[in-house]
């Protein structure tokens, strides 16, 4: 397989790794390689300690990821269907949820069904003017099979979430940042740039207490309150145990910017 025709790319740059979806002339669908490879890249990742924020991006003009690649759907049993497609998506993307550095969906263009339900996985959505959300599997005889039904309505506007699930309603940038599923919208020009600036700003912060922060957050999204203060106060002491708490608290006394190793 040649690297054009790799359907999953991983590129580094000094401490941030782009990941590239690379089937542009299917939108970046996902199908079962494509999903294999993406667990891949994210098990390396997760083990490289070189890199401190993860990029995730469709390669083209034209999509993000227009969702599960549907060409096999019609050859798959009710088995199957769970196995390779729901269950094996849900998996990979809670390997993006659980990663334990930040990972930024950099959205290009359409995000359809399992590419909204991709971005939804990372922490942070940039998009462009040109991006276009749906979860269209209702139009298809379905429901979003990747977290959709229970990510959208815990991260958005839970009137809209259910609008665009039961309706399949496409929805722009300028809309999606309205009802909170993106962080900001930038001219197509600018994403590569506005994105990287993010990037390396998370970069620069102190990676233990991010993995605590994207651990405590997720929490929040499945535990009874009292169980995640409990969470929440055993981790907030913990980091008092690590070197970058002691260069955080000097370097804001000494009003100076901190530089975090990590430890
Ligand atoms: N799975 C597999 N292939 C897909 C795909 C998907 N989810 N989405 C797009 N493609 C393929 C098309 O089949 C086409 O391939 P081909 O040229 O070999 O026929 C190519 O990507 C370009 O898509 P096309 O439909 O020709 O572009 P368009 O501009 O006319 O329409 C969309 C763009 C996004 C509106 C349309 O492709 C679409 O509705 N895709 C399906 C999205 C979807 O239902 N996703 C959820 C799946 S659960």
């Amino acid at each position: 397989m040649t690297v054009e025709e790799k359907p999953i790319l991983v590129r580094k740059e000094k401490n941030l790794a782009w990941i590239l979806l690379n089937r542009p002339n299917k939108l970046n669908a996902i199908d079962s390689a494509t999903l294999d490879l993406l667990e891949s890249a994210l098990v390396e990742l997760e083990a490289d300690e070189e890199i401190r924020c993860v990029l995730l991006k469709g390669v083209g003009d034209r999509a993000f990821s227009a969702g599960a690649d549907t060409s096999v759907f019609l050859t798959l049993s009710v088995e199957e269907a769970k196995k390779t497609i729901s269950e094996k998506g849900q998996r990979v993307l809670a390997k993006i949820r659980e990663l334990s550095k930040p990972v930024i969906a950099v959205v290009n263009g359409y995000a359809l069904g399992g590419g909204c339900e991709l971005a939804l996985a990372c922490d942070f959505r940039i998009a462009s003017e040109k991006a276009r959300f749906s979860q269209p599997e209702i139009n298809l005889g379905l429901v979003p099979g990747w977290g959709g039904t229970q990510l959208l309505p815990r991260l958005v506007d839970a009137t809209r979430a259910r609008e665009m699930i039961l309706t399949g309603r496409m929805v722009d940038a300028g809309e999606a940042y309205n009802i909170g599923l993106v962080n900001k919208v930038v001219p197509p020009e600018k994403l590569d740039e506005e994105a990287t600036k993010l990037a390396e700003s998370l970069a620069s912060g102190p990676p233990k207490s991010l993995a605590a922060a994207k651990r405590l957050l997720n929490l929040s999204l499945q535990t009874p309150l009292s169980e995640g203060l409990k969470k929440e106060a055993e981790d907030f002491s913990s980091l008092f145990a690590t070197e970058d708490f002691r260069e955080g608290v000097a370097a804001s006394r000494e009003r100076r910017k901190p530089l975090f190793k990590g430890k």
